[in-house]
């Protein structure tokens, strides 16, 4: 079992498979120096398995695939599949864009995907295309229906940005209403060296729930108030689907955190907001791989795994300042 000095324990792994993506998401890009990993540089599917085998058995039984775009990888599928096939018992999610996968839902569904997440910050084209620079909205919203109509758990992120979506609140609570899936608002965070935090598009947690509670009844779902991971829950009256606030900016549920973050080039990542990662990819890439080296080496990391809401009170002190210098994916 991983755990921290904190007593927290690690069964929660995301793993982000590629930093690329066919999306140039405005909060997301590096706008000149839009610079990627070599692909010697990145993990390949073979040292993610071997990964995930030490990791499952250290008791982690979730994982979860993130970008840059995951899909954008070639055989991303197949190794979804296989890994389904080994490990019965492991949780597999995906975090997706939603623009790749249009008529695959089916492979997702037939390998026993736990879940699939799609960002999706507008529910109009002209400001999908302003927003992402890609005219994909059709895309994300075929996407949204087939994997509702295979039966996936399926997962809206909406980035809150004050200024740019915060009119569509009321549209985004109706597609809610009439649709079984869960829609969470994002907070605005300040990851990544370029990604362009401010105050002004800052739209906290808090503000979006009091202009929720003006257009819906919030009926709080129980085991998600607090610290059920970063999401609050709320059940629509009458409604299909639920609505969430990730109020990572604002609140604090570092102390229930049961993560662990793997980047594309190998290197493991205790805390979204520290810039702290240490790599693990040599060890996986030694002539004699040694796994004990390797057990021993995600202990150690573990170990370190800090508070993060005390790096983000620094920030706060700090104003505006990005807490570290990678992007998201
Ligand atoms: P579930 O497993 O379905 O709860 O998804 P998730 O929220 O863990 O994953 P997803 O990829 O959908 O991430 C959505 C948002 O959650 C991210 O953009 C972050 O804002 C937030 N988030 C994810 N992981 C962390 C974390 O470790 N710390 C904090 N503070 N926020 C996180
Ligand atoms: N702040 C908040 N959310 C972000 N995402 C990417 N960058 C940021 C940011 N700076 C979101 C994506 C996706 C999720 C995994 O993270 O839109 O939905
Ligand atoms: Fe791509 Fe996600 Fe970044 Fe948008 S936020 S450019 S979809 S990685």
């Amino acid at each position: 079992m991983l755990q921290d000095h904190f007593g927290r324990k690690v069964t929660y792994v995301r793993m982000s498979i590629t930093d690329r993506c066919n999306l140039r998401c405005l909060y997301c890009r590096s706008v000149q120096d839009w610079d990627f990993i070599p692909h010697e540089g990145i993990m390949r599917y073979e040292e993610m398995d071997y990964l995930i085998n030490i990791l499952w058995h250290e008791g982690v039984r979730k994982v979860r695939f993130t970008g840059g775009e995951p899909f954008a990888r070639r055989d991303f599928i197949p190794f979804l599949e296989k890994l389904a096939g080994t490990y019965p018992d492991l949780a597999i999610h995906v975090t997706t864009n939603g623009t790749l996968i249009k008529n695959k839902i089916h492979l997702l569904r037939n390998l026993g995907l736990a879940g699939l997440n799609i960002s999706l910050d507008t529910l109009r084209r002209d400001r999908f295309k302003q927003i992402t620079g890609r005219d994909f909205y059709a895309d994300v919203r075929k996407t949204i229906d087939e994997s509702l109509s295979a039966g996936l758990r399926t997962k809206i992120n909406v980035v809150a940005l004050r200024g740019v979506n915060d009119d569509e609140l009321e549209d985004f609570v109706t597609f809610a209403r009439e649709h079984p899936l869960d829609l969470r608002f994002i907070e605005f965070m300040p990851i990544g060296g370029t990604c362009p935090w401010d105050k002004e598009h800052y739209w906290s947690a808090r503000d979006i729930r009091d202009a929720l509670k003006k257009l819906t009844p919030l009926v709080p779902v129980p085991g998600h108030e607090a610290t059920q991971g970063p999401a609050r829950m709320f059940a629509l009256p009458e409604g299909l689907g639920r609505i969430g606030i990730i109020s990572a900016m604002s609140d604090h549920f570092c102390e229930d955190c049961n993560r662990l973050r793997v980047t594309s080039d190998g290197r493991i990542r205790p805390c979204l907001f520290s810039d702290k990662e240490y790599p693990v990819l040599p060890l996986l890439r030694k002539d004699e791989r040694n796994k004990e080296e390797i057990v021993r080496f995600l202990h150690d990391v573990t170990l370190k795994k800090p508070m993060g809401y005390m790096l983000l009170q620094a920030l706060e002190a700090r104003q505006g300042v990005h807490v570290c210098s990678r992007m998201m994916s």
